[in-house]
């Protein structure tokens, strides 16, 4: 298994080796060693309010309760009873209008409870187990861009107020989370996450991505000159409004994570991305400037985000087994937004039914006996720095 891997080592220009995306024994080292130090977006902020403070987030076994107390304070904790193991909570629907709130937790197993800080409160039929002190096993949350996080990490994560740099102007905390759809990929996570670092792919398979962001075809066709001069005009017209774009930064790997974040107009007079190009709803955080313009970047390796003047969409990766993914997308909007669910998803939803159909395909091409890692193109920059970094992390923990 190492062999193909340490290989790599020399031959850096190229994509990963088959078992890295099928090998059980590699997923179960990223699932003890990577996922449990890389921040998982739970839920936008904007989620909790008086019907719902919690959700549960699953990844590769493991599973965690996210909530807010009753002193309105976030807390995370494993989703794993301290008596005899049982999970405790199931996910809810959160697109529904049914009530997610909860005083308390108690275990469907032997009834035992918890409080909203993961404390035991009754542990039937042995009170000693309350003298213990018992509590679920906690984790560490954090809000950034109106986004909350946890991870296992025990200190804060510095690179998370990246996001407020980024996102804070749209004040997503104030908004709205208005569609939520989870995407089942039957591939390692390691494919979504590479297809979604490039849009190399984008011309030959996403009519409708081009259709709505011109700049795709205009780089396709060499056409560079109407790209800048869409930029350019952009640009001039959101400083008008008093906007400015934030600064970018393309693929900065530090503290064992990455990301990115880069700006571009829409092109052809579009305000948005939607199917008639017209603004859908309220612009977010009351960024009229922004109309016409995307920002796209990554928290990376678990999280992608793509924004607009009307709504940003997350999406957001949950490996679950060396050859299944879970892709949990939320659209959040201005708390006013009174548009469709279906005109808000259209967009993204279509294009990643497409995504979809690439990416477990090249999951069973890697899974042939034919396949051997491919030479990255230049627009795949990304993409070979994700491998490069994968590659890093992988050597330094595989023992
Ligand atoms: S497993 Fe939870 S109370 Fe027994
Ligand atoms: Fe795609």
């Amino acid at each position: 298994m190492d062999t193909q891997l340490d290989t790599l080592v020399h031959t850096p220009t190229k994509s990963l080796p088959g078992n890295s995306y099928t090998d059980p024994n590699i997923f179960n080292i990223e699932r003890r060693f990577l996922f449990r130090s890389l921040p998982v977006l739970a839920i936008p902020a904007c989620y909790f309010d008086k019907k719902r403070n919690y959700t549960v987030v699953d990844i590769a076994h493991e599973s965690v309760i996210v909530a807010k107390n009753k002193e309105d304070e976030y807390q995370a904790m494993a989703n794993t009873c301290r008596h005899r193991g049982k999970r405790l909570l199931d996910k809810k629907n959160i697109n529904s209008n049914e009530r997610i709130n909860l005083k308390s937790i108690v275990c469907p197993y032997h009834a035992w409870k918890y409080n909203l800080n993961g404390e035991l409160v009754i542990a039937r039929g042995d009170e000693s187990s309350l003298l213990k002190g018992l509590c679920l096993k906690k984790l560490t949350v954090e809000e950034a861009g109106g986004l909350t996080f946890y991870h296992g990490k025990s200190r804060q994560i510095p690179q998370l107020k990246e996001l407020n740099r980024v996102l804070g102007n749209f004040q997503l905390q104030n908004g709205k989370l208005n569609a939520t759809k989870t995407y089942t990929v039957n591939a390692n996570w390691k494919l979504w996450t590479e297809n979604f670092l490039e849009c190399w792919h984008c011309a030959p398979n996403h009519p409708e991505l081009c259709e709505v962001k011109g700049f795709i075809n205009q780089f396709e066709e060499g056409r560079e000159d109407l790209y800048i001069h869409d930029d350019l005009n952009w640009r001039k017209q959101s400083e008008l409004q008093g906007w400015t774009p934030p600064e970018e930064v393309d693929f900065l790997s530090e503290g064992g994570l990455f990301y990115f974040n880069v700006a571009m107009p829409l092109g052809k007079d579009k305000e948005t991305a939607t199917q008639s190009g017209k603004q859908i709803g309220p612009s977010l955080g009351n960024l009229n400037g922004m109309k016409g313009g995307a920002i796209f970047g990554c928290f990376g390796p678990f999280l992608f985000y793509v924004a607009y003047v009307d709504y940003i969409v997350l999406f957001t990766i949950r490996p679950k087994t060396v050859d299944e993914t879970e892709v949990e997308v939320f659209w959040v909007t201005h708390k006013d937004y009174n548009g469709t669910k279906d005109e808000l998803t259209w967009l993204w939803d279509t294009t990643l039914q497409q995504d979809i159909v690439l990416v477990e395909e090249t999951q069973k091409g890697v899974q042939s006996l034919y396949y051997t890692p491919g030479p990255f193109q230049a627009d795949e920059y990304r993409t070979q720095a994700f491998t490069g970094w994968w590659k890093q992390w992988y050597q330094q923990n595989k023992s």
